[in-house]
């Protein structure tokens, strides 16, 4: 376990509708009330992050989106911006995520945008980066996963370190129930620490790196064990209650 206090965050995806939303917030606000050391966050879809959001106000659960578009305001049909999701109560944002890499053609130069806008704007982003099976196994893991860290971050600047959050999802493991062993995610959390530390000094030590890909209930704990491993960013365990609830809990069966 490392001094950096732990984030769980679950990433709805494309899931659920408002009153889907509600109800899941309904069961899960008191399960993690007395939740120790931990954020505790909820990226539900744009359409349910007002509801959720009041559901959630005055918690110690924050709001967080899943996108966001870097301009202003303007002429976008279909984007939201960061004043939008301060509007809402968004107090972190997830950036980068390989779904979006992969299915929209997001480049690095587009989320490095997206990153500053957010912090410009007072919310913390969540930059994801992870590599694919195929470049994983032609040993391109550091070029891919380095040069996505040093893109993405192009933006933040060193006094902006404690409000920067990343998370390394390798795209091979998430929803597919192939967890990267905690060994195998704890050496590319070290590879991206040295990085972090290589771009921001210091500071680099701080900021607090998510593993993302089939965290469940059952495997959190081995996770967090690990000495970089600062969090988890959920996607299907993340969509009920219990289930996410127990992972937030993790230190519960930690003794
Ligand atoms: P799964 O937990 O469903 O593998 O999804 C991980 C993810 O993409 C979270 O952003």
């Amino acid at each position: 376990m490392s001094t950096r206090r732990p984030i769980l965050a679950a990433n709805w995806k494309m899931h659920k509708t408002t009153g889907e939303a509600l109800a899941f917030v309904e069961k899960f606000a008191p399960l993690v009330a007395e939740a120790g050391e931990v954020d505790i966050v909820l990226a539900p879809p744009f359409t349910a992050l007002d509801r959720v959001g009041r559901a959630i106000g005055g918690s110690r659960v924050a709001l967080a989106a899943q996108n966001v578009n870097p301009a202003e305001q303007g002429a976008y049909t279909g984007e939201i911006s960061s004043a939008m999701l301060v509007d809402v109560g968004c107090s972190y944002t997830i950036v980068g995520h390989s779904e979006r890499r992969a299915l929209y053609g997001e480049t690095d130069a587009f989320i490095a945008a997206k990153a500053a806008s957010l912090l410009s704007a007072g919310i913390r982003p969540i930059v994801c980066v992870g590599e694919t099976l195929e470049e994983r196994e032609a040993g391109r893991l550091e070029e891919v996963v380095g040069g996505q860290l040093a893109g993405s971050l192009a933006e933040v600047g060193s006094d902006r370190v404690d409000d920067l959050v990343v998370a390394y999802e390798p795209v091979w493991a998430i929803g597919t129930g192939r967890t990267a062993t905690p060994e195998m995610a704890q050496q590319v959390h070290a590879f991206i620490r040295a990085r972090l530390c290589d771009r921001f000094g210091d500071g680099g030590r701080g900021i607090r790196i998510q593993y993302g890909g089939s965290v469940k209930p059952d495997n959190i704990a081995e996770l967090m064990a690990q000495p970089d491993i600062d969090g988890g960013l959920v996607g299907g365990a993340g969509l009920d209650p219990e289930s996410f609830a127990r992972i937030v809990l993790f230190h519960a069966r930690e003794s």
